[in-house]
């Protein structure tokens, strides 16, 4: 196809690549009892200019604004959207759009957002501003995977309880220490307390044991004061914030990103299993990217073995998403966390690789001697699967991780 007036500088584009140049492409999930086709065509209009009946329009708005049907096959909607339809950088739009009134169509049974091309938009968006190379650098760690915890009990600690605790990890050699996601700013553990104390313990463990560790501080809030309150975090000596990506919603992480907060931005995805799991909903690849998109430096992806439900072709995909080069963004560590311990720390490197962080709650601070010694099991069963050896035959020369054997199990 011609893309220039010039005769001498025609220049053949197949379709393919223009549509990647101005088509937002998205792919369905979706069960119905009318045909298929037909369906596809009624969510192309609901989402774009049509509505149930005709309504008199210029040709033109259709024509420009109108999405359209590229196959409905099976139970498999792809639909593009011309990029003209977007304000580029607003994501609560965009997702108004590919992801909006069409799930509550009557007509559906089924209906889940499987994946999204941003193609066109990408260049909107900043991307992290801390990447896994840009952690591991200030961590000097670059042959092993990441390992973190979360306080546990997730809520009800002081803030001086909070960082004995967060301290007692540390002293393992942990790399990452999170709140959970419930805690933010309550009275029984105000954030700025907690913060204060948290990082004045780790500055002392560092200072002994010569490594630094993050503590991602939980600023999740309303849309009004999350800067602010990111920025009040890294003011007090915070080196990283953690925000409950869809609670506070996409455009918070990406407000954080805009502003150059200079910390890393740990997401946490509650509430994910609301959009995540059965037939409606929106895919876990899809909110990789946007979060890649938005800044996020790492992102709960699931565990290959854990508590919670999982699906392993959406693990894979958010994984390769995170991790592999697309449009210049930096790479985003998926975050392996949820029932999380020794005995499943194998399966889970052997899908997710060394670039990746392995978190665990329960799992540490369970440990029947306590959360050093838990920190320590943990990375005993790290080591005995880079030396390839079984837990059980590293247990005999690594008590702490023996310990966990005899508390949780053999390993499966
Ligand atoms: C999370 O944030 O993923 C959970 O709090 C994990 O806690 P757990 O390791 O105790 O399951």
């Amino acid at each position: 196809m011609a893309i220039h007036g010039d005769k001498d500088l025609i220049i053949q584009v197949p379709l393919t690549l223009i549509n990647i140049m101005t088509m937002v492409r998205t792919t369905y999930y979706v069960e119905a009892d009318a045909p298929i086709a037909k369906v596809a065509k009624e969510i192309a209009a609901e989402q774009s200019t049509g509505t149930w009946t005709e309504v008199a329009a210029e040709k033109e708005v259709h024509e420009k604004l109108g999405a359209h049907v590229v196959s409905a096959e099976g139970n498999t909607v792809v639909i593009d959207f011309p990029v003209e339809i977007f304000e580029p950088d607003n994501v609560p739009q965009i997702l108004s759009v590919v992801a909006g009134n069409l799930f509550g169509l009557g007509g559906l049974k089924a209906c889940r957002l499987m994946d999204v091309d941003f193609g066109p938009l990408t260049k909107y968006y900043n991307g992290p501003e801390f990447g896994i190379e840009e952690v591991r650098k200030i961590l000097g760690v670059y042959d092993r995977p990441l390992v973190g915890t979360i306080i546990k009990p997730k809520v009800g600690l002081s803030p001086k309880r909070t960082a004995e605790v967060a301290e007692q990890a540390a002293l393992g050699g942990l790399d990452l220490i999170k709140d959970d996601e419930t805690l933010t700013d309550q009275k029984f553990c105000p954030l700025e307390e907690r913060l204060t104390m948290v990082m004045d313990r780790l500055h002392k463990v560092e200072d002994r044991i010569g490594k630094p560790c993050f503590y991602a501080v939980n600023v999740t809030c309303g849309a009004d004061m999350i800067v602010e309150r990111a920025e009040r975090a890294v003011e007090l000596g915070a080196n990283m914030v953690m925000v409950d990506i869809l609670t506070a919603g996409f455009s918070a992480v990406q407000a954080l990103t805009d502003e150059k907060i200079g910390v890393p931005i740990h997401i946490h995805r509650t509430m994910h299993g609301a959009l995540t799991r059965g037939k409606y909903g929106i895919a876990m690849p899809v909110i990789s990217k946007l979060t890649r998109m938005c800044g996020g430096t790492n992102l709960h992806t699931g565990t290959y073995a854990g508590k919670m439900e999982r699906n392993v072709c959406e693990i894979d995909a958010s994984r390769d998403i995170l991790r592999k080069p697309w449009a210049g963004y930096k790479r985003v560590w998926p975050v392996s966390s949820g029932g999380l311990y020794p005995q499943k720390v194998r399966e889970n490197l052997d899908c997710y690789g060394i670039d990746v962080i392995l978190q665990a709650g329960g799992g540490i601070h369970g440990h029947p001697e306590g959360t050093t010694v838990g920190v320590k099991a943990m990375f005993q069963a790290v080591e005995a699967w880079q030396q390839q050896k079984t837990l059980e035959e590293y247990a005999k020369t690594h008590k702490e991780l023996a310990g966990a054997l005899k508390q949780w199990g053999p390993s499966q």
